[in-house]
């Protein structure tokens, strides 16, 4: 599935992104790309198996730093360890198992609800096939962060978990 931020997203995003903020770090040209931890939900190492709910609790990345008034998240069940050549051109996990799908996190209150819906709470883990059964799987995220100062550039973190699948 493709996700394309609709314009009025990223108008948004930049509206609410502070143009006050000082600086962290140089002003990129290019998009940055990164892992920092956002899961607190699950834990590494936790065992599911098809069907199975846990408790999904995930940050809003570099929120403090770009100020986005919204915070696009992709989720995705992958086969191995992420790394940042696991992103393809578009920002996205070219290779995955699963593809929970593309969610909204709203970090200002006040703001107007979009289309696509907020990340989920609880997390059910999809049928992976009989072959990855007794194998790790990585649960992995990518937020994209629109409007970072001082120029607007954009940062894209990423993250994941690593998780036993069972039967
Ligand atoms: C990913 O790329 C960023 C630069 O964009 C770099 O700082 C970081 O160390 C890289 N991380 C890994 C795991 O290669
Ligand atoms: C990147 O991966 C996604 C799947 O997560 C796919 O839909 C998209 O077409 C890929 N982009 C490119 C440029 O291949």
């Amino acid at each position: 599935m493709h996700f394309t931020p609709t314009l009025s997203l990223i108008a948004a995003a930049l509206a609410a992104s502070s143009v006050a903020s000082p600086t962290r770090r140089q002003s990129p040209s290019d998009p940055v790309v990164f892992q920092t931890p956002e899961f607190s939900a699950p834990v590494d190492g936790t065992i599911m198996s098809a069907g199975q709910s846990t408790a999904l609790e995930i940050g809003s990345a570099e929120w403090n730093h770009c100020h986005p008034g919204y915070t696009p998240l992709g989720l995705y069940m992958l086969a191995s360890e992420p790394d940042n050549s696991s992103l393809n051109s578009t920002y996205q996990f070219g290779e995955y198992l699963y593809f929970f799908g593309n969610f909204l996190f709203t970090n200002d209150q006040g703001l107007p609800p979009m289309s696509t819906p907020p990340p989920p709470t609880t997390l059910t883990m999809p049928d992976l096939g009989a072959q990855y059964v007794g194998q790790k799987v990585y649960l992995a995220s990518i937020e994209t962060i629109f409007g970072c100062p001082p120029n607007g550039y954009t940062e894209y973190v990423w993250d994941w978990v690593q998780m036993y699948y069972t039967d």
